[in-house]
């Protein structure tokens, strides 16, 4: 993927999120795994849409950490469908922050979330025809 992403690359804005100081790393950056979990919550919103009920993570592809999250950066969680398959969907989730008075784009993080629909039973079910 060529950086910085277009509109067009990256879908819709699924969350809007103003990291805290208590997710501050000890570089002073936004630590990774908060990131990440708002990476999850993006994804899992547009595969639960997809696949019409529950959706589980089954892997994380190609996760890339482009450039550090600080405090003060306004971030916007994108998310589209990627693939589909059977049961499972990968939808690529990308993280871009508005930064500073100049209200600067700095693409954050990027990463392709494969999500499984999921039955009463937790077992993969078939996603539903497109
Ligand atoms: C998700 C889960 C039900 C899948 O069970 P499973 O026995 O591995 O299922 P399958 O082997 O039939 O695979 C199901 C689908 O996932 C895909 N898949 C499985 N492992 C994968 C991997 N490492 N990467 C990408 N896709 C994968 C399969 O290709 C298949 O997709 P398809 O039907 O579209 O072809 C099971 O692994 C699980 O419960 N994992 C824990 C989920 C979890 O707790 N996530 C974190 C919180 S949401």
């Amino acid at each position: 993927m060529r950086y910085p992403l277009t509109t067009d690359d990256r879908g819709e804005v699924v969350l809007r999120v103003v990291p805290q100081l208590s997710q501050i790393n000890t570089n002073g950056h936004i630590f990774g795994g908060w990131i990440l979990s708002q990476m999850d919550i993006a994804g899992g919103i547009v595969a639960g849409r997809i696949a019409d009920g529950a959706v589980a993570t089954v892997a994380i592809e190609s996760m890339k950490f482009i450039s550090p999250m600080l405090v003060g950066d306004i971030v916007s969680v994108y998310a589209r469908e990627e693939r589909r398959g059977r049961t499972s969907v990968g939808v690529r989730v990308d993280v871009v922050a508005i930064r500073g008075s100049e209200q600067q784009q700095v693409d954050l993080t990027s990463g392709l979330f494969t999500f499984v629909a999921l039955d009463e039973n937790h077992r993969p079910r078939p996603l539903p025809s497109a």
